[in-house]
């Protein structure tokens, strides 16, 4: 069981499965003037909240891809007219330069083959497309080490060192226009979490297969890490060299 497939964690998020809600989707869509002529992917799209939200406020239809078909249940009985496709996003099904812009909204912390995945996104834009993404990050990078053995499946294990992330974005091409820190989303989250669940141990343990293994270490480390939530937009330049 992934953390983000619980019904725990669907009973707190509500709608969407990230931290905020749909308000930097709504940022991004203004900072980059996405309107219905724009062809949009949501990699990642979970229960298709995001994809349904575009749609109904700013009539803009996306397409999504999710690795879980779990979700993807979710997301095509709620966008039954949406293009909802079953993909891994370090391989996407699209041809080059078929997007405008491409929404990674608290996905890419959750994928193993990070480099491939951001080759994918930088292949799939057109020139001057812009790469929206919402993330969590440690604000205490050297601490990361330490997350990588606890096997748990959930965005807090994949925090990004947001320096290395503008470095990969910028290697590959990506101008990156605003980096914002949107932390307060984070902890309204687990503000949440432990209201309803007593604590944050008592939610690993609930959403984790192996609890005995995590809880008290793996908070620990995290805490070490100091979490935090970002949005970065970056925007595919015309040639790698700028
Ligand atoms: C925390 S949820 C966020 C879902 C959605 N973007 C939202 O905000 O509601 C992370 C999503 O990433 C998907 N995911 C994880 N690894 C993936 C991969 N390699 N390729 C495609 N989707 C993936 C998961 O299945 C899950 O739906």
């Amino acid at each position: 069981m992934n953390a983000y497939e619980s019904c725990c964690m669907q009973e707190i998020t509500g709608e969407t499965l990230r931290p905020g809600g749909f308000t930097l989707t709504q940022k991004a869509i203004n900072f980059c003037k996405l309107t219905r002529e724009h062809n949009v992917l949501d990699l990642g799209c979970g229960r298709g909240a995001s994809i349904e939200y575009l749609h109904k406020e700013y009539q803009i239809r996306a397409v999504g891809i999710d690795a879980s078909k779990q979700l993807l249940q979710t997301a095509k009985a709620k966008n039954p007219y949406a293009q909802i496709i079953f993909a891994k996003a370090d391989a996407l099904p699209f041809f080059g330069g078929s997007f405008q812009a491409v929404f990674a909204e608290c996905t890419l912390s959750l994928m193993d083959n990070l480099d491939e995945v951001l080759n994918e996104a930088y292949r799939v834009l057109r020139l001057n497309g812009w790469f929206i993404i919402s993330d969590v990050y440690a604000k205490n990078p050297k601490a990361l080490h330490k997350l990588k053995n606890f096997s748990l499946n959930s965005c807090l294990r994949g925090l990004h060192d947001l320096t290395l992330l503008q470095e990969e974005l910028e290697k590959r091409g990506f101008e990156v226009l605003l980096l914002e820190d949107y932390s307060h989303f984070l902890k309204e989250l687990m503000v949440k979490i432990i209201f309803s669940h007593g604590s944050m141990s008592s939610f690993w343990g609930k959403t984790m297969v192996e609890p005995n293994q995590l809880c008290c270490s793996f908070e620990e480390s995290l805490r070490e890490c100091k979490p935090g939530y970002f949005m970065v937009i970056a925007r595919k330049r015309g040639d790698k060299n700028g």
